[in-house]
């Protein structure tokens, strides 16, 4: 586990998987009322409860947030729930009707678009991103102070890369989706008409900080990256099909009907 405190009491705690060639970032808001932002997969909630206890009780956990229902962004929140009595899952409303109700052993708290949560001395802003990165429960936490955004997958870049950066990752991000349109990860992201609209508010709000869970954070301007992220996501995603692709319908498909 590499720990980094990227913005002022932010702690990017990394995990590298070989296999995956890729980072798990899980960060640590530490405050009067302490945020886990992503619970990480179950698998490393040891590795990640440990690299936690260094900064603080992890019982002491307060709120446990994340962009979407997929494992590596909440697949240990029920573990991190039963360590820390006092901990809630925080989500968007879809979040919370479509997934937590069912999954968590405790109610989420659900935040509708510019809700606002005050963690101590930090204050997070909701912003509801639906299908961005991906999932219909989508969304981001800015915190308004400091100007981190945590922004989930984002930004992924593959590779073991340092823990924050202002050199380009956009390229960086660029080519790790484009190794990923060859395999069974490709269309990572849906480019629908809401995707350059949701950039441009995220860009808007001027973070000084991105904390990406894939890849190093950036820091330095925040809102050109975000702005320019829409025409790589457009140039990769938002193509007309093809024939023979993988979008059509197969022939035997139509020989059923
Ligand atoms: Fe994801
Ligand atoms: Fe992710």
């Amino acid at each position: 586990m590499n720990v980094t405190e990227i913005a002022p009491d932010v702690y990017r705690i990394s995990m590298f998987v070989k296999e995956f060639n890729l980072q798990f970032n899980h960060f640590l808001i530490k405050d009067d009322e302490p945020m886990l932002y992503h619970a990480g997969m179950r698998q490393m909630f040891p590795a990640v409860r440990e690299a936690v206890s260094k900064i603080i009780s992890p019982s002491k956990i307060k709120w446990i947030g994340f962009s979407h229902f997929e494992v590596d962004e909440c697949g240990a929140l029920n573990e991190w729930l039963e360590l820390a009595p006092n901990a809630q899952a925080v989500c968007s409303e879809a979040g919370a009707i479509v997934n937590m109700g069912d999954y968590a052993i405790r109610p989420a708290y659900a935040m509708a678009s510019n809700d606002v949560l005050n963690t101590g001395k930090h204050n997070y802003r909701f912003i509801r991103t639906p299908h961005l990165p991906h999932g219909w429960d989508a969304g981001v936490l800015f915190e308004e102070t400091e100007g981190t955004l945590l922004c989930s997958d984002l930004l992924h870049q593959n590779g073991d890369v340092s823990p924050i950066t202002d050199k380009d990752i956009l390229s960086v991000h660029k080519a790790s989706m484009l190794e990923y349109e060859h395999g069974p990860l490709m269309e990572y992201t849906p480019y629908t008409h809401q995707t350059a609209g949701l950039l441009t508010s995220l860009a808007d709000l001027k973070p000084k900080t991105l904390a990406t869970m894939h890849g190093s954070s950036f820091f330095g301007n925040c809102s050109k990256v975000l702005t320019d992220l829409n025409l790589v996501m457009k140039e990769i995603w938002a193509g007309e099909d093809k024939e023979g692709d993988a979008h059509t319908i197969p022939d035997q498909v139509h020989a059923a009907r």
